[in-house]
C-alpha cells in the first residue's frame, strides 16, 4: 500500500490500484470498481462478509464495541430521551427536528393512517391462519397498485409523500392482519392518539366495549420501535435497496424487505425465541439446549444469540434487558416464567466456552419478544411489529439511494461452477 492506494498484481504482472476510502468511523473501504476492467477478475464474498454494498450516512454500528448510532446519536440517548416519531424524523431527514418541524411531521403521519377500503377487502382472500408476515408482504406490496401513477420516484416531493404514507399506514395494516387472524372486526385509526397508542387501540379494542390504551404499554412499544427503527445494511434493508435500484415502485420494494425480514436468521428470530423458550419449558432443560446448540449436526441454533456485526453485547438487547423487569412489573406481568428462563439461559450461555470463543451474545430479539408478549402481542405477530418499526429505516435507505445521482442498478456477479457448454439432445437420445 502507498498513499492509501492498495495494489493487486496478477500473475502476468498487470496491476490494478484500489483507492482506500475512509468513512467517518470504522475500517476503510477499498474501491474495487476498476478491478474487473483492469484484471478481468471478480471478487468472491458470499454473504457480503467483507463487502460494503453502498455508501450511507444513516446509521453506524461498531460491532466490536457494541455501538449503534442513528445519524450520529447513540441509541441509548434516543431510547431514554426521544420518541419513535422524533427518531423517525431524525433517520429520514438527518437532523433532530425543532418543535415546529416535529409537530408538523407528527400531524402529517397521523393524517395518512387510513387505507383504501379495497385493501381491507383483500383480507377476505386470506385463510384465518395465514401467517401475519405473509399477509403483510402481500398487502404492503398491493399498496403499489393504489399509488403507482402518483409515485414518481425521481420527484423528491413524491418520495416524501410515499415516506409519510407508508410509515403512517403500517400500523393500520399490521392491526388489520392481527384482527383478521382472530376473526375480529378491523378497527379504524384514531388520529387523536399518538402513533403507538393508536396502534395498540387498533390491535386490542373491539366495538362492543370501551378500551383505554395503557400508557405504560404505549411507552414500552415506543421504546421497542426506537430500537428497531434502523440497523444499516442488514438483509432486509439491502433487499429494499436492491429491489429499489431497478426503479420499481417503492411499496413493492418495502414488500420485498418484509419478506426478507420474516426469516428466522433475521427479524423472525423474535418469534423463534419465544417458541424456543416455550419448548425449553424449564430451567432444568437449559444444559440440554446449550449442548444441542453447540452440536453442528443438530442444525439447531440458540435463537436470539449471535450477530453478523456485533461481536459484543448488542446495545439494543442491553437496553431491552434492563427495561424488561421494569415494564413487566408496571404491567403486572413480572411473574413471567419465560423472563426468568431467558435470564438463566443467557447467564449459562455467556459462561460457556463455545459462546465465548465465537463471541455470541444476546441480540435485540432475545428479550424483545418477552416485552411484546407482556403487551398482549402473540409470538406470530412479533416480526410484524419489527416490520412496522423498521419501515422507517427501509424508507430512509431507499430515499438515500434514489436521491444519489450516481445510483446504479444493483447487479452482483457470480463464480459459475455449472456445466460447460453442451449440445441439446432430442428426448429419445438422452440416457
Ligand atoms: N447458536 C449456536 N451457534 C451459533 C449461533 C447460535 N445462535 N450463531 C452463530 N453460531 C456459530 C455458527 O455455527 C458458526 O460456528 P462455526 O464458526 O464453528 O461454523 C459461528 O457461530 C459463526 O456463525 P455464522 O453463521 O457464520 O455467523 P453469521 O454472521 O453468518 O450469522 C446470525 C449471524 C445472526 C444469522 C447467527 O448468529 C444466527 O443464526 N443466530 C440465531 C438467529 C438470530 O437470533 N437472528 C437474529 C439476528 S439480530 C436481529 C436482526 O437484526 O436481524
Amino acid at each position: 500500500m502507498q498513499n492509501n492506494i492498495y495494489k493487486l498484481t496478477d500473475p502476468q504482472g498487470k496491476i490494478s490500484e484500489f483507492p482506500l476510502r475512509e468513512g467517518t468511523f470504522g475500517p476503510g473501504t477499498l474501491d474495487i470498481g476498476s478491478l474487473y476492467r483492469d484484471l478481468d477478475v471478480f471478487t468472491f464474498d458470499p454473504g457480503f462478509v467483507s463487502t460494503a454494498s453502498c455508501e450511507s450516512k444513516v446509521t453506524y454500528i461498531d460491532g466490536d464495541k457494541g455501538v449503534l448510532l442513528y445519524r450520529g446519536y447513540p441509541v441509548e440517548q434516543l431510547a431514554e430521551r426521544s420518541s419513535f416519531l422524533e427518531v423517525a424524523y431524525l433517520i429520514l431527514y438527518g437532523e433532530l427536528p425543532i418543535r415546529s418541524q416535529l409537530d408538523s411531521f407528527v400531524n402529517t403521519i397521523r393524517h395518512h393512517s387510513l387505507v383504501n377500503e379495497a385493501i381491507l377487502r383483500f383480507f377476505t382472500g386470506f385463510h384465518y391462519d395465514a401467517h401475519p408476515m405473509a399477509m403483510m408482504a402481500a398487502v404492503v406490496g398491493s399498496l403499489s397498485a393504489f399509488y403507482h401513477d402518483s409515485t414518481d420516484i425521481h420527484n423528491p416531493r413524491h418520495r416524501e409523500v410515499f415516506a409519510h404514507r407508508i410509515i403512517s399506514k403500517m400500523p393500520t395494516l399490521a392491526a388489520a392482519v392481527y384482527k383478521h387472524g382472530i376473526g375480529q372486526p378491523f378497527v379504524y385509526p384514531k388520529n387523536d392518539l399518538d402513533y403507538c397508542a393508536n396502534f395498540l387501540n387498533m390491535l386490542f379494542s373491539v366495538p362492543a366495549e370501551p378500551y383505554q390504551v395503557d400508557s405504560v404499554a404505549a411507552k414500552a412499544l415506543d421504546l421497542l420501535f426506537i430500537l428497531h427503527a434502523d440497523h444499516e445494511q442488514n438483509a432486509s434493508t439491502s433487499t429494499v435497496r436492491l429491489a429499489g435500484s431497478s426503479g420499481t415502485n417503492p411499496y413493492a420494494a418495502i414488500a420485498a424487505g418484509i419478506a426478507t425480514l420474516w426469516g428466522p436468521a433475521h427479524g423472525g428470530a423474535n418469534e423463534a425465541v419465544l417458541n424456543m423458550l416455550r419448548e425449553i419449558g424449564d430451567v432444568k432443560n437449559i444444559d440440554k439446549v446449550i449442548a444441542k446448540a453447540k452440536d453442528k449436526n443438530s442444525g439447531f441454533r440458540l435463537m436470539g444469540f449471535g450477530h453478523r456485526v456485533y461481536k459484543n453485547y448488542d446495545p439494543r438487547a442491553k437496553i431491552i434487558r434492563a427495561t424488561c423487569h421494569k415494564v413487566l412489573q408496571k404491567l403486572g406481568r413480572d411473574d413471567d416464567p419465560q423472563l426468568e428462563l431467558a435470564l438463566r439461559l443467557e447467564e449459562i450461555a455467556l459462561k460457556d466456552d463455545y459462546f465465548i470463543e465465537k463471541k455470541l451474545y444476546p441480540n435485540v430479539d432475545f428479550y424483545s419478544g418477552i416485552i411484546y408478549r407482556a403487551l398482549g402481542i402473540p409470538a406470530h405477530m412479533m416480526t410484524v411489529m419489527f416490520a412496522v418499526a423498521r419501515t422507517v429505516g427501509w424508507v430512509a435507505h431507499w430515499q438515500e439511494m434514489i436521491a444519489d445521482p450516481h445510483m446504479k442498478i444493483g447487479r452482483p456477479r457470480q463464480l459459475y461452477t455449472g456445466s460447460p457448454k453442451r449440445e441439446y439432445l432430442d428426448i429419445g437420445k438422452r440416457k
